[in-house]
């Protein structure tokens, strides 16, 4: 194992070039290669394996690797496993130092898990699982990707386990903007940690302290979620949608239960929302105003207990800066509070906020600790975009649609001719360049339309089999965005709301949630040239900047990644064109 102990830096810039992240503990499995501070490459396995979220975070599946991701960010470097200098993995099970990590974790079988022996023996196979991860790295993969992972090497040489609010602290601060931030990492759990402090200066990244289990907002989040009828550690976004119709009826009851002190700490009491509000939701029971009203009280009490654990950590270092990452940190809205009524001057969320973004932090961390002194001069480069998925030629891409008997046309100018369908009103998928790494559609595998008609959110809901109180949210081009929404400078990830103003909100009535905000992506020629294009050339037909963009896949199904994925997706569902590369696929 690789040991480089908390914080010390090697002295010497040595080997290490090629550092392998891997995230596969609970779910979100995902791999990221870096070498030398810069990302080559980073995907979610979701994407290849059409198994949303990798797996459920559940013991049995613990032992599951991204090998999908692993092999895709191997051949995106043009390299074998045994070329991997490092491997960072990040869990680390000796930071595992109470028992029944699953107690309330593992809730979905908790009427067959009543005794401690029993959680203690499913600790037991998290843990070994995560322990063997090296040696089933080695010999685990599946056959079919063999000619980049068979004869890996010494892999259990080059391993290292890096702590997990660690990991999503490094993808928070490393790729960020700033020289110097605060660190606030909120998730479900790590190995103890529910909750990260640290403070990052260039090349440091030091933690000051942490909220442990059982107290977890993540968790409390999660719980509400499951109670709501939806499915936990992946519909929690809809709750937060949910909330904008409900009003904070139950705020009380969350604040009776959770105890913020003056050390950054909190406490959550154990409750039972049957016991306060009768039986939860079923999954396809309708929606009443007891659910937005608990969704909304909910999302209150998370919003008024980080503004605090936000102002607690200002108070401790004195930053202008915050990163965030973890899971929680998806939330939008809440990211928009703590932007708007926190105590810092700018917030910078990590796009892979949930755990698939460790994969990247627990490598650059590794990265970062390896290669730099911890005065030298700032090691990796900022995060500009999310592009670090596959691609595929025009070649690629045409190859297959000649073989599977496929009508389609070579577009002359791309941007022109599309922004031309979709200002007739018309849904198009778009699939273009590298693949989005993080669970935001930003332009590369989008589904696209127009936002001036007020049914076009009813349209894309109905077409993506999506529930109805689901909003779509806006792309608006860098430049123009502050014509358009309130106080948006830049936000290329889709991670905070801004309010649409007053002046055009009857412009774009498919993106105005019934809140009047908006979850905005902001986008420069930089970040993705193409996809500007067509906004600029939009505009250009209707003076509008803006197009709705939403994810191009169906219901339950991960994001579209390679060409078979969204032609399929294309052919079996109502969207008017596709616009893959250079070509264009259309229905009568
Ligand atoms: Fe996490």
């Amino acid at each position: 194992m690789v040991v480089v102990p908390s914080g010390q830096h090697s002295q010497t810039k040595d080997l290490p070039m090629y550092i392998l992240g891997i995230n596969a503990a609970f779910h979100d499995t995902a791999a990221a290669l870096v070498k030398d501070g810069k990302i080559i490459a980073a995907a979610e396995e979701e994407r290849f394996t059409h198994i949303k979220h990798g797996k459920r975070p559940i013991p049995f599946s613990t032992w599951e690797l991204p090998f999908h991701a692993i092999d895709y960010c191997l051949k995106t470097a043009g390299i074998t496993l045994q070329d991997v200098d490092r491997i960072a993995y990040s869990f680390d099970p000796e930071g595992v130092t109470e028992s029944s990590i699953y107690k309330s974790a593992f809730d979905d079988a908790a009427d067959v898990l009543t005794a401690p022996d029993v959680y203690q023996d499913w600790d037991t196979l998290f843990l070994n699982y995560i322990r063997k991860a090296p040696e089933q790295l080695r010999d685990g993969y599946p056959h079919h990707l063999q000619k980049r992972l068979a004869n890996g090497g010494d892999i259990a040489g080059k391993w290292a386990y890096v702590n997990h609010h660690v990991a999503h602290a490094a993808s928070a601060f490393f790729p960020s903007p700033f020289h110097e931030a605060a660190v606030l990492t909120l998730d479900g759990r790590g190995e103890q940690a529910t909750t990260g402090y640290f403070i990052g200066k260039d090349n440091s990244l030091v933690q000051i302290d942490s909220v442990d289990m059982p107290h977890s907002l993540g968790m409390l989040y999660e719980k509400i979620t499951t109670y709501l009828g939806f499915l936990h550690s992946s519909d929690e976004y809809k709750v937060m949608a949910l909330a904008s119709y409900g009003r904070p009826v139950y705020l009380e009851d969350f604040r009776s239960v959770i105890h913020v002190g003056n050390d950054g700490q909190y406490t959550i009491d154990d409750f039972d929302p049957e016991q306060w509000w009768g039986a939860g939701r079923r999954k396809e029971d309708p929606f009443e105003q007891l659910h937005y009203d608990i969704a909304h009280s909910l999302q209150k009490a998370l919003e008024e207990t980080v503004l605090k654990l936000a102002q607690w950590l200002y108070d401790q270092t004195g930053a202008q800066n915050l990163c965030m990452a973890g899971g929680v940190a998806l939330n939008c809205v809440m990211n928009a509070v703590i932007r708007d009524r926190g105590p810092f001057q700018h917030v910078w969320v990590q796009p892979a906020a949930g755990d698939a973004g460790t994969a990247l932090g627990a490598a650059q961390w590794l990265d970062v600790r390896l290669n730099t002194r911890e005065e030298g001069p700032r090691y990796t480069a900022p995060m500009e975009h999310v592009y670090w998925g596959p691609d595929y030629s025009d070649e690629e891409i045409e190859q297959f649609m000649l073989w599977a008997k496929m009508p389609y046309k070579r577009l002359t100018n791309i941007a022109k001719e599309t922004a031309a369908i979709l200002a007739e009103d018309k849904i198009i998928a778009w699939y273009q360049g590298r693949m989005e790494f993080g669970p935001r559609s930003l332009g590369a595998r989008s589904i696209l339309a127009s936002p001036i008609h007020p049914d076009m959110q009813a349209r894309l809901n109905d077409i993506k089999d999506r529930e109805d109180f689901r909003p779509v949210a806006p792309v608006v081009l860098e430049d123009d965005a502050h014509e358009w929404f309130e106080g948006v400078a830049v936000s290329p990830f889709m991670l905070f709301v801004y309010p649409v103003k007053e002046d055009k909100a009857d412009r774009i009535p498919a993106v105005r949630h019934t809140d009047g905000t908006a979850r905005v992506q902001t986008v420069n020629r930089d970040q993705h040239p193409l996809y500007y294009d067509l906004i600029n050339e939009f505009k250009a037909l209707t003076g509008v900047p803006v197009l709705v963009n939403t994810s191009f896949n169906t219901r339950g199904e991960p994001i579209v990644c390679s060409p078979r994925d969204a032609i399929e997706c294309f052919w079996t569902s109502p969207f008017d064109a596709l616009i893959i590369n250079s070509f264009i696929l259309e229905k009568l």
